[in-house]
C-alpha cells in the first residue's frame, strides 16, 4: 500500500481507519482538496475513476512529476541533505528559472523539513523523537506513489469547479477544506465558501463527505445535514512535553449514515 509522499498541515491520516469504513459505494473517487492525500493514498478501494484536486500548484506540480518522471525526480536528491541552511537557500530561490522537476524537487524538500507540514510561512522543523527524512531512501515510498497514481486525474481547479465537472450519481466527493477560522495554507477561504459547500452538497447528484474542526457555526450551517463527532490527535502538539494536542472533528454528510460501512 502507498503512504502519503509528503507531510501536510491538517493531513488526515490519523483519521484514515474512522473515516474510510464510512465511505459509501463508488465508481469514481474525488478529493476536492486533496493536499497530501491521506486517505487516497490509504484507501485499498480504486474504483473506476479517481480525481486529486488542490488550489495549490506546486502541490500538483508535484503529483504529476511523482506520475510522469519519478526517475528524474529521484536523482534530484542523490547528494541532498537536511540542513538548516540548504532549508533556507531552498526558501529563497526563485521558482521561474526551474524546470518542473526541479520545482518539485524543492517543494518536496521544503514540505517534508517544514515544522508542522506547515505550508506558508514555513520554518525549519526539528524533532527530538526521530531522526529526519533519509533522503538517499525515498525511492520505494515515491515508486508506490507513482504505482498509486497511475490513471489518477490530477486537476488544478478551485474545489467547486471540480465539484461542477465530476458531479454524477456515482461520485463520491471527499471535501476536506482549511479550517474555519483557521489559516496557514496561503489562501483565503472565507465563510462564503462554505456556505457554498452546504448548497452544492444538498443540491449535487453526488454523495460528499465534509470533514471540518468542530464549531457551533459550522455545526449550524450544515444543520440539514449528518453529523458525527470525532476525536483526532496531532503530534504537533506541547514540543517540550511531547503531549499529543487532540481537537474534535466534524464528519458532514449529503446522504443517510445508516448506510455507513456498506464497502463496495
Ligand atoms: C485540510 S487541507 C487538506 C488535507 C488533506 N485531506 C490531507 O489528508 O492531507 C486543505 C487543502 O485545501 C486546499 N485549498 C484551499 N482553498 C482551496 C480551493 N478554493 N480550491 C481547492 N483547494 C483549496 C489547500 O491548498 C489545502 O491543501
Amino acid at each position: 500500500m502507498a503512504n502519503p509522499i509528503i507531510p501536510w498541515m491538517g493531513g488526515k491520516r490519523r483519521l484514515a481507519d474512522k473515516l474510510i469504513p464510512m465511505f459509501p459505494a463508488h465508481e469514481c473517487y474525488v478529493e476536492l482538496f486533496a493536499g497530501g492525500a491521506a486517505l487516497f493514498f490509504l484507501k485499498g478501494h480504486q474504483p473506476q475513476c479517481e480525481v486529486l484536486n488542490d488550489i495549490n500548484g506546486e502541490l500538483i506540480n508535484l503529483y504529476r512529476v511523482v506520475q510522469h518522471h519519478l526517475e528524474e525526480f529521484v536523482r534530484q536528491f542523490k547528494w541532498a541533505i537536511s540542513s538548516r541552511q540548504v532549508f533556507k537557500w531552498m526558501q529563497d530561490s526563485p521558482t521561474e528559472p526551474m524546470t518542473d522537476i526541479q520545482r518539485a524537487a524543492r517543494f518536496y524538500y521544503l514540505q517534508h523539513h517544514a515544522f508542522g507540514g506547515r505550508v506558508s510561512g514555513q520554518t525549519f522543523g526539528t524533532a527530538t523523537t526521530g531522526p529526519a527524512i533519509n533522503l538517499c531512501r525515498i525511492e520505494e515510498g515515491l515508486s508506490a506513489a507513482h504505482l498509486r497514481l497511475a490513471g489518477v486525474y490530477v486537476e488544478h481547479l478551485p474545489w467547486d469547479e471540480c465539484l461542477r465537472r465530476y458531479d454524477r450519481p456515482r461520485t463520491f466527493f471527499y471535501a476536506d477544506p482549511p479550517y474555519w477560522e483557521t489559516e496557514g495554507y496561503g489562501v483565503d477561504f472565507g465563510w462564503d465558501q462554505y456556505e457554498r459547500l452546504a448548497d452544492l452538497m444538498a443540491s449535487c447528484a453526488g454523495k460528499v463527505m465534509f470533514s471540518i474542526n468542530d464549531h457551533p457555526d459550522i455545526r449550524r450551517l450544515f444543520s440539514q445535514f449528518h453529523q458525527l463527532g470525532l476525536d483526532i490527535k496531532y503530534s504537533n502538539g506541547n514540543q517540550a512535553t511531547g503531549a499529543p494536542k487532540t481537537s474534535r472533528e466534524l464528519v458532514i454528510t449529503n446522504w443517510d449514515p445508516a448506510t455507513f460501512g456498506q464497502l463496495f
